[in-house]
């Protein structure tokens, strides 16, 4: 469930995750990006205006005025301990893409990674790391090398081979627009998962499962449901 409940829920909360798991999803996928004062939240936008009754950059706004904030239908911004904890409690797998302001790429990626770590220690089922950014699977990597970390991109890159293996990630996420069945069938024979978002069309989802698509993430919880996966 992409953003922990797709277009059912305001985004990034933790009743967004809530609405996934009661609705039977196996796991939801959410941003995480640093508040000013380095707490990690949940956050996709640099910025406050569109998600939340906020103004201004995430990354200058310390975590207890973020907590204040309206993101939606009276919920507030979770920061990314709160909604671990909570995928933990639902036995939810957990995406956590890792959303780095501009300037902020390691230092995001090291705390969330070295978060993450303490949240899932002991965990039967550990999250996945994702980024666009290259340099924040790098901090991830080096801060915590055994939690599993994704590729990140909107079209593949030429050189993916090399890139998953230099980053040692265990996947690949692509807009699944840019997928195709010979590149599904190449990646996943050099041995890596592939991730598709974000799949809102029951048609769409098909397809990509039957051309060995790994993991599905939909904005259309109610139409790409569980059934598919
Ligand atoms: O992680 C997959 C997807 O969430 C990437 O795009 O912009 O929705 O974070 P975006
Ligand atoms: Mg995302």
């Amino acid at each position: 469930a992409h953003r922990g409940g797709g277009a059912l829920a305001p985004e990034n909360t933790l009743g967004a995750i809530r609405l996934g798991a009661s609705m039977g999803f196996k796991g939801v996928e959410f941003d995480v990006m640093l508040a000013g004062d380095g707490t990690p939240v949940l956050m996709h936008d640099e910025t406050l205006e569109r998600t939340t009754n906020g103004r201004g950059p995430v990354a200058e706004t310390p975590y207890p005025v973020l907590a204040q904030l309206d993101a939606g239908k009276g919920e507030p911004v979770p920061s990314f301990e709160q909604a671990g904890l909570l995928c933990r409690e639902l036995g939810l797998w957990a995406n956590v893409e890792i959303k780095p302001a501009k300037g902020h790429e390691r230092a995001t990626g090291e705390a969330v990674a070295r978060m993450a770590q303490d949240l899932w220690r002991g965990a039967d089922l550990a999250p996945v790391l994702s980024s666009f950014s290259i340099e924040t699977l790098i901090a991830a990597r080096d801060a915590a090398a055994e939690l599993p970390r994704g590729c990140l991109v909107e079209k593949i890159p030429a050189d993916w081979d090399g890139r998953l293996r230099e980053l040692g990630c265990i996947a690949l996420h692509c807009n699944h627009k840019h997928l195709d069945e010979t590149m599904t069938a190449q990646i996943r024979s050099a041995g890596y998962s592939v991730l598709v978002y974000t799949v809102n069309e029951p048609a769409d989802a098909r397809r990509l499962l039957a051309w060995g698509a790994d993991c599905l993430v939909t904005d259309a919880l109610d139409q790409v449901g569980p059934e598919f996966g």
